[in-house]
């Protein structure tokens, strides 16, 4: 099937054989968002992070030097750590057979090698490195450890980005966890979305319309700016400036720096000018995606917001539509809105009566959907030969 203006076909967002080619040929090699330097500020502290079909672990050593490897034991390939999150300790130790890994991936330690592997060359079984890199604070691993992380991030990296990310008096919220029932790009392509802004969240965002906000392409990358009217219903009633003090709102417009940063492929960096959240994606279906949520807020704001949210379950601590008690539309959370709207898209999909109809015109339109077809048809192009 051809599709429609080079727009991805309908197969893409319910069929296992795309997810595999992303798989292969997307995920394999794509910079995921694993966590601050903060996070990982002791030696042992590590994170783990699923990239496609890939579990990659980030450790810190003792030298204060990150590292990032393939979560998997170079003997039988048992996953080392299965927690997201923690200290490991001194050393990295298999549960099957105690083969021990410096926090630097070296394997140190084999039980009863002399009787058992009186040949094995330790220094040829090191963990498999997996690709790293830091920018502004934010850790991102790639699986491919030849990746590189300063051509991946250079288009952004160039550009004005909010300097305060981790000013003293910023502080970490409590995550949130979404189980979305709808193929990642369906999430995509509504953040990067500027035709639907005034619409779907007329009550909640209260605009811009396609004329008053602009998406840029920074190669892979897309950066959004609203102007003053665009936003100011975002913004809260006051925040504070670069020396601390409480002052008056400055839009996106006026700091100069994007309200939204989309680091392709899988990552939502939205700055504001008294925080940041970064959301990430993990695909875990054609059908349903993971969205792991961070926020950093100022001291006014609520550090647990969990049980104003929408379709938030204590019990298993994920929000999930399959919990709203009110319509989406009543709930006052565009974050919400968006996620209604995201599954009915999925549910749409599913129809074999969907084609895809016509874009809107415009970088505050629908253009950067164009730009994320257009990327994802030449990383996947291969895939499909
Ligand atoms: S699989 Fe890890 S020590 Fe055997
Ligand atoms: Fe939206």
């Amino acid at each position: 099937m051809m599709p429609h203006n080079n727009q991805l076909e309908r197969n893409a967002y319910i069929e296992n054989e795309w997810l595999r080619a992303e798989q292969a040929g997307l995920f394999s090699d794509a910079w995921c968002f694993v966590g601050t330097t903060r996070d990982l500020a002791k030696a042992g502290d590590y994170r783990v992070v699923q990239i496609g079909t890939f579990s990659i672990l980030v450790v810190l050593d003792k030298s204060g030097n990150l590292n990032a490897f393939h979560n998997l034991c170079r003997h039988r390939g048992t996953t080392l750590v299965d927690e997201e999150k923690g200290n490991i300790g001194a050393a990295i130790v298999c549960p099957y057979h105690r083969w021990t890994y410096g926090l630097e991936g070296g394997l140190r330690g084999v039980p009863d090698k002399a009787n058992c592997f009186p040949d094995l060359d330790r220094t040829k079984l090191s963990l498999k490195p997996a690709g790293l890199g830091v920018f502004k604070e934010l850790i991102f691993a790639n699986p491919d450890p030849t990746a590189r992380f300063d051509e991946w991030i250079a288009p952004i990296a160039d550009r004005a980005w909010p300097h305060d990310l981790f000013a003293a008096d910023v502080k970490e919220a409590v995550p949130l966890t979404y189980d979305l029932k709808c193929n990642w790009k369906v999430f995509i392509e509504n953040a990067i979305d500027g035709y639907h802004l005034a619409y779907l969240h007329e009550n909640t965002l209260g605009g811009p319309t396609p004329d008053k906000n602009i998406w840029e392409q920074a190669g892979e990358h897309m950066i959004w700016y609203a102007n003053e009217d665009g936003i100011r219903h975002r913004l809260p009633k006051k925040t504070r400036d670069e020396n601390g003090s409480t002052g008056t709102i400055k839009s996106a417009a006026q700091t100069g720096y994007g309200g939204v940063y989309y680091l392709f492929p899988l990552t939502l960096v939205v700055p504001t000018p008294y925080g940041l959240s970064i959301s990430s994606l993990k695909p875990l279906s054609p059908g349903r995606t993971r969205l792991d949520y961070r926020h950093w807020i100022g001291p006014w704001q609520s550090r647990d917001e969990r049980k104003y949210i929408p379709g938030y379950d204590k019990q298993s601590d994920i929000i999930s539509s399959d919990n709203w008690t009110k319509h989406p539309l009543e709930t006052d959370d565009f974050q919400t809105e968006d996620v209604w709207i995201c599954e009915k898209i999925q549910r749409g999909l599913s129809s074999p009566a969907f084609e895809p109809g016509p874009l809107s015109e415009g970088p505050g339109a629908e253009d950067p959907i164009r730009w994320f077809h257009e990327s994802l048809n030449n990383r996947l192009r291969d895939g499909f030969t």
